[in-house]
């Protein structure tokens, strides 16, 4: 499973970068907002630090708009996904932006029809909001799992990118339901690190350590 980093954040990305352990990055309006920086900047300096996909989300609604903004994003770096809405408008572009080569992550996912229209469209990739559906009442994961039925049927090859996660648990049922990708938040990245088992473990084995006395080197 591929494990993107959902943030404008380029320290935090670095400092996670470093376990080698970041796939990608995916970004939205409200993430370049948060940054307070020009949008182009900031994804050129993603994509300077992380080789993989990094998915660059269009702000125009229409499709000749989208097209636009679209390959202005792709000329950005060569690993830029652009990122488009689950609109009957977004999904025209897809496919177009399909036919240039240019890889589509098809954002705003809410329903397993909605899936399966991005995925005859040419995405390279699904965004299925988890945490979004959950806030709503619904259980955001028997969408991945629907999601995964769909596209193994028919031998789909859009990638599921589970993304507004919330927990590790999210990423764990993510990973179970057969999801491809998971789009994770820095600080729920770092608690997938943890439990509190290990550290307790750990701090047996230390202290039993020091009691023999001994060294490795
Ligand atoms: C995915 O690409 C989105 O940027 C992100 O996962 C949205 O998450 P949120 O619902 O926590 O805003």
């Amino acid at each position: 499973m591929q494990l993107f980093l959902d943030t404008t954040d380029v320290t935090l990305l670095k400092d996670l970068a470093a376990t080698g352990l970041v796939d990608g990055v995916t970004t939205n309006p409200t993430l370049i907002a948060k940054s307070g920086r020009p949008m182009l900047d900031v994804i050129a300096e993603i994509c300077a630090i992380v080789e993989g996909p990094v998915s660059a989300e269009v702000a125009a609604m229409d499709t000749v708009g989208m097209l636009d903004e679209g390959r202005k994003l792709a000329s950005v770096a060569p690993n830029v996904v652009v990122k488009a809405p689950l609109t009957r408008d977004g999904l025209i572009a897809t496919r177009e932006f399909a036919q240039e080569g240019i890889a589509v992550n098809v954002t705003l996912c809410f329903s397993a029809v909605q899936a399966l229209l991005a995925a005859k469209a040419g995405a390279a990739y699904i965004s299925p909001f988890i945490g979004r559906l959950d806030d709503h009442g619904a259980n955001g994961m028997d969408l991945i799992a629907e999601i995964r039925t769909i596209y193994d049927n028919y031998d789909f090859d859009t990638e599921i990118l589970a993304a507004s996660i919330r927990t590790p648990g999210h990423v764990r049922e993510a990973a179970l339901a057969g999801a491809d990708c998971a789009t994770i938040p820095p600080n729920v990245f770092q608690d997938l690190f943890k439990h509190p088992l290990t550290d307790k473990g750990l701090e047996l084995f230390m202290s039993d350590w020091a009691k023999t006395g001994q060294s490795i080197l």
